[in-house]
């Protein structure tokens, strides 16, 4: 039965279409150059994961207790929609052995990921990320190569107005003792908090840094500060990739109440926004340490630290831009057969496409329409076609810029469309 209504596609998702895809590969191929020339190569870890593994990443966190899109279940697996990339790389790194390659293992991975979050611009509920992840490496100098690496990612990609925000959140032996200083000094405020902070004062008052109610920003300015209270250790590495960064150059402000949204980081964490923008839904790339996360999944206790790039949002920075990226044309050569000469133009197709991409436009309709669409496609030429030429198995070639237009044999198109 027809439907009266057509059916669209599921809300927070959308198609890529083809005019909008030449800005998006390159921004990708961008992402891919920059990461093998920092020595990265690429992993492809599944879109579907044990809901165990990514309940990992933080059950309090947003993209786990809120957002995640649990798959029914299959056997005794329970499965869900991967949020997020880090606990699947991090899973694969250990599942796939690269633990006995070089350490440490340097990785790259670009996919879709899936947030049930409320959809708006700049956050869908399938996105695409950039993910680069450095796993078995403990050093200072680890941090401060991937966000250079995310500042050259996205300065190669077209967006150099960019501002840097880091904090060092400590680790298990500094954060404990940090926290329970937070927890009192919001308890007596505990009234004056939203519900959702209340909850936060609980279960994780890090979190309460995050808040971006009014009302609660005079109380988050004079919390005590997790940068204030680290331990001698998360100290010294909190230095040591703030001088690498001034010594490459890099301009960051520390954000002290930078704590990002997932529960597995420790020490560094950093987000890249655009130049004058605040606010999280306008975070390009973020990322930070996570020492603890290997452990977390069973795995034997591996440091680890990295960032995602958002693809959409940083597509869609430079979508607002005027072109900069040259449309490619759908087709090159557009073989048009005027009359009946449907078979010799599937031939004379095939010769074209050794050379150039090559479109045919089999459809019954005016001369005049034929090459009205080869304008549409942006072919550079047309081949015309008539049923008394082919049997000599010659076709008029027109060169759309100039007009100019000639006879040629089928066999030399292609030494003719500058093959
Ligand atoms: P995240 O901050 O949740 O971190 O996401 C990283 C980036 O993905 C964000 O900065 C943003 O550009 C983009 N993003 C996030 N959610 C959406 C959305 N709903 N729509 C569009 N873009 C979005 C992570 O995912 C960590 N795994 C990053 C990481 C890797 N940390 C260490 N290694």
């Amino acid at each position: 039965m027809p439907r009266t209504e057509p059916i669209k596609a599921a809300r927070g998702v959308r198609d890529i279409l083809p005019d909008a895809i030449p800005l998006r590969r390159r921004t990708e191929g961008i992402a891919a150059e920059v990461a093998q020339r920092y020595g990265y190569q690429e992993i492809v870890t599944p879109v579907i994961e044990q809901r165990e593994l990514i309940d990992r990443v933080g059950e309090d966190t947003d993209a786990v207790a809120k957002e995640l899109y649990r798959l029914e279940k299959r056997g005794s697996q329970n499965l869900a929609l991967r949020p997020e990339a880090t606990a699947g790389v991090v899973r694969a790194y250990f599942e796939g052995g690269l633990t006995k390659g070089p350490q440490p293992s340097r990785l790259y991975l670009i996919g879709p990921m899936f947030r049930h979050d409320k959809p708006q611009k700049g956050r869908y509920r399938e996105f695409y990320q950039f993910n680069v992840e450095v796993i078995g490496g403990s050093s200072a100098g680890f941090d401060a190569e991937v966000i250079e690496l995310a500042r050259d990612w996205l300065t190669g990609a077209g967006l150099d107005d960019l501002r840097l925000e880091l904090n060092s959140i400590g680790d298990d032996r500094c954060r404990p003792t940090y926290l329970e200083r937070l927890k009192e000094y919001y308890a007596p405020l505990r009234t004056e908090l939203s519900a959702d902070s209340q909850v936060r004062l609980e279960r994780n008052p890090l979190r309460l840094l995050d808040s971006k109610l009014p009302h609660e920003q005079a109380f988050k300015e004079r919390a005590p500060k997790i940068s204030e209270h680290l331990c001698p250790e998360c100290a010294a590495h909190w230095d040591a990739v703030r001088r690498l960064l001034d010594s490459a150059g890099i301009e960051y402000v520390h954000n002290p109440y930078l704590v990002r949204g997932l529960d597995y980081y420790t020490r560094t964490v950093f987000e890249f926004y655009p130049g004058g923008a605040t606010g999280q839904q306008d975070a390009l790339a973020s990322g930070g340490r996570y020492d603890g996360l290997a452990a977390a999944e069973g795995w034997p206790s591996t440091p680890g630290v990295g960032f995602a790039g958002g693809i959409d949002r940083v597509v869609d920075q430079l979508a607002a831009r005027p072109a900069e990226v040259a449309m490619k044309p759908a087709a090159e050569v557009l073989v048009v057969p005027d009359g009946d000469a449907s078979l010799a133009a599937a031939e004379v197709a095939r010769i074209c496409r050794r050379v150039r991409s090559t479109a045919v436009d089999y459809e019954v309709r005016s001369f005049a329409a034929k090459m009205r669409l080869a304008g549409n496609l942006g072919a550079r030429w047309v081949v015309i076609m008539r049923p008394a030429q082919a049997t000599q198995r010659v076709a008029r070639l027109r060169e759309i810029a100039t007009g100019a237009e000639s006879e040629v044999g089928w066999d030399e198109l292609p030494a003719r469309l500058g093959g």
